[in-house]
């Protein structure tokens, strides 16, 4: 990992590998080990980054609101700070597609591809506001175990406690261990997210969308509408998988990424 300083923040990153470079970023509220089985897949010639976002795993935490906005400009740092010209390949899941929407407002020229996985494009309704408040008044006075006790059955679809036991149980102390003012300053920034449907029609570059067809929290049919409305985009479902995807059915989701890649115009 390299720490990255950044103007208000210090961040760890993971560097891994050379070539064309592949942004993975990760969900709420984990870290960039959320990856492992596609940074241990990577095909050669690419080079991966996967940070930390602020708050998380390593990176340092800053109270407050974390917007994704902020998140999107982050990574634009990161990028910078190691030097990566060229454009990239983004790759996020949940909050991680949450914070691509403004990293495509705001620095679309670095794109060369686009993955998304397992989120959404819509903003809260009221009623999921309600109840990040909720989380966010719980977590600030007793702790992290109730996102950890909400969070989890919706993360992982039933069957994969069983098959992937060891890699859930690092989840839940991942978010165990989680600083409870960096989760309240990430709910409040998920909270308040824009609506980035209608931006979904301007997106240039070759993008795919995937979503593990028992996602509790963003439905194979919501990753449908969003898939249909980016022009060109690829749609994959992945079986015996929930919201988080990538880790839950890593052979089946590497090797749609590998084609994907490989597809890329240079
Ligand atoms: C995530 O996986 O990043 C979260 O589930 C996002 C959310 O709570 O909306």
């Amino acid at each position: 990992m390299k720490k990255i300083r950044l103007a208000d923040v210090e961040l760890e990153v993971l560097d891994q590998g050379a070539g064309r470079p592949i942004l993975f970023v990760h969900g709420f509220p984990l870290d960039h080990s959320m990856w492992n089985a596609q940074l241990a897949a990577l095909p050669s010639g690419w080079r991966a980054i996967a940070p930390d976002l602020r708050g998380c795993g390593r990176s340092q935490v800053t109270p407050g609101t974390v917007s994704m906005e902020q998140l999107a400009d982050d990574l634009a740092g990161v990028l910078d700070a190691l030097e990566v010209r060229e454009p990239i390949v983004y790759c996020g899941l949940s909050m991680g597609g949450y914070v691509a929407w403004q990293f495509i407002k705001k620095h679309a020229a670095r794109l060369r591809g686009l993955v998304l996985c397992d989120t959404r494009s819509a903003a809260d309704t009221p009623e999921a506001v309600q109840s990040r408040m909720k989380m966010l008044n719980h977590v600030l006075r007793a702790g992290t175990t109730y996102v950890a006790e909400a969070m989890m059955p919706r993360l992982f679809a039933p069957e994969s406690f069983q098959r992937i036991g060891g890699e859930t149980e690092r989840i839940r102390r991942l978010i165990l261990s989680s600083s409870p003012e960096a989760i309240a300053a990430t709910l409040r920034g998920i909270a308040a997210r824009p609506d980035s449907t209608p931006d979904l029609g301007s997106i240039a570059v070759p993008t795919l969308v995937v979503v593990g067809e028992h996602d509790a929290i963003t439905s194979a049919d919501e990753m449908r509408g969003v898939a249909a409305a980016i022009p060109g985009a690829q749609f994959e479902v992945i079986p015996d998988a929930g919201h988080m995807a990538p880790m839950e059915n890593p052979p089946v989701f590497n090797a749609l990424l590998a084609v994907f890649l490989a597809r890329l115009p240079n």
